[in-house]
């Protein structure tokens, strides 16, 4: 068992119709959580490491985590970089081990966007890694960047052929109405159902099909996918939080979206969110406690939970390993 690259998953998701989630890691008890969930349901994962993880738990305790992992599960799973900025970033992760990394060259210019993922996957493919790039712009905040709606921008389908063609990338990240986050849309976006809860505007599916019409058999990857569940959003509130209006993406849409030509789909708000609920519940049902162990095991288990609810229910990636 090893890292690998998310080729064979991608061609079996493609074929399956179904998604590979991609699941943020930042700490010892995350990983454990979603490689768990992936062993319990025999699904692939994608473990996938953003910029601010890096600074948080250092490259070399992500590495190793990760590869301990793969020994305790028994499974083997892609570890990929997430929303690389630039080429230097891509080649640590490269150079350190990763199996894919992505570059997000969707700030720059269509030209822009193009040279910088080429340069990269150059690298990547000499060093036998895969990249995915991304055309459109996400609404949402990702580390220290906070795109408003005003600047974000639906992928346009007419220049997907030619951004893969000179790049040569692996997967395509397109932005089809997701948004980082747990505050994907502000209210006057919304409608309210019948107990308040805000309910966002449908993701354009039209997008993704003349995406996919141009580009048969291609990986598609959706970020900014959590669905921010209202339960963990409620208790949290009731626990002293304060995310009023959080809102995500609604679940059918991501399983819409998996049959479809989306091979992975990214969540990391959702880890939060289920983390941070079970973590509260026990400080608040026990004031007393302090050992990190008693709370950090209730939020593991959270966090464990809701991935392979997300594998079985939303992905449809169990039980294809
Ligand atoms: O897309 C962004 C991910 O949620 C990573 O977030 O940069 O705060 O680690 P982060
Ligand atoms: P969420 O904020 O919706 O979890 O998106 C995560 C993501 O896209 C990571 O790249
Ligand atoms: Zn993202």
């Amino acid at each position: 068992m090893a890292l690998v690259t998310t080729k064979e998953m991608f061609r079996k998701a493609y074929e399956g119709g179904y998604a590979i989630g991609a699941f943020n890691i930042n700490n010892m008890e995350i990983i454990q959580a979603i490689t768990e969930a992936a062993q319990e349901t025999q699904s692939p994962v994608i473990l996938q490491v953003s910029a601010g993880a890096r600074k948080y738990a250092k490259h070399a305790y992500l590495m190793a985590l990760a590869k301990a992992a793969v020994e305790d599960s028994g499974i083997d799973f892609a570890l990929h970089l997430d929303h690389g900025a630039d080429f230097d970033i891509c080649k640590s992760c490269i150079d350190g081990g990763f199996t894919s990394v992505m570059i997000d060259g969707s700030h720059h210019s269509f030209e822009d966007n193009i040279a910088v993922t080429r340069k990269v996957v150059e690298y990547a493919h000499a060093h036998g890694v895969v990249v995915e790039g991304e055309l459109g712009r996400l609404a949402g905040i990702e580390d220290d960047v906070k795109v408003s709606a005003e600047d974000s921008s639906y992928t346009r389908p007419e220049e997907v052929e030619e951004f893969v063609t000179r790049t040569g990338v692996d997967s395509l990240a397109i932005a089809i109405g997701t948004s980082h986050g747990a505050y994907k849309f502000k209210p006057e976006q919304c409608k309210r159902n019948e107990d308040g809860v805000l309910v966002p505007p449908p993701l354009r599916f039209d997008i993704l099909e003349e995406v996919a019409r141009r580009l048969p058999g291609f990986p598609i990857v959706l970020h900014g996918a959590s669905s921010v569940p209202q339960e963990f959003v409620k208790e949290i509130n009731s626990l002293g939080g304060q995310l009023p209006d959080a809102v995500g993406i609604p679940e059918d849409q991501l399983r819409q979206a998996a049959r479809m030509a989306v091979c992975k789909i990214n969540i990391d708000s959702d880890i939060r969110l289920a983390m941070t609920a079970g973590i509260r519940r026990v400080l608040s049902g026990n004031p007393a406690a302090f050992d990190p162990r008693e709370y950090l095991k209730v939020g593991r288990e959270e966090v464990k939970k809701m991935v392979a609810h997300k594998i079985v229910d939303v992905l449809g990636s169990n039980g294809t390993l």
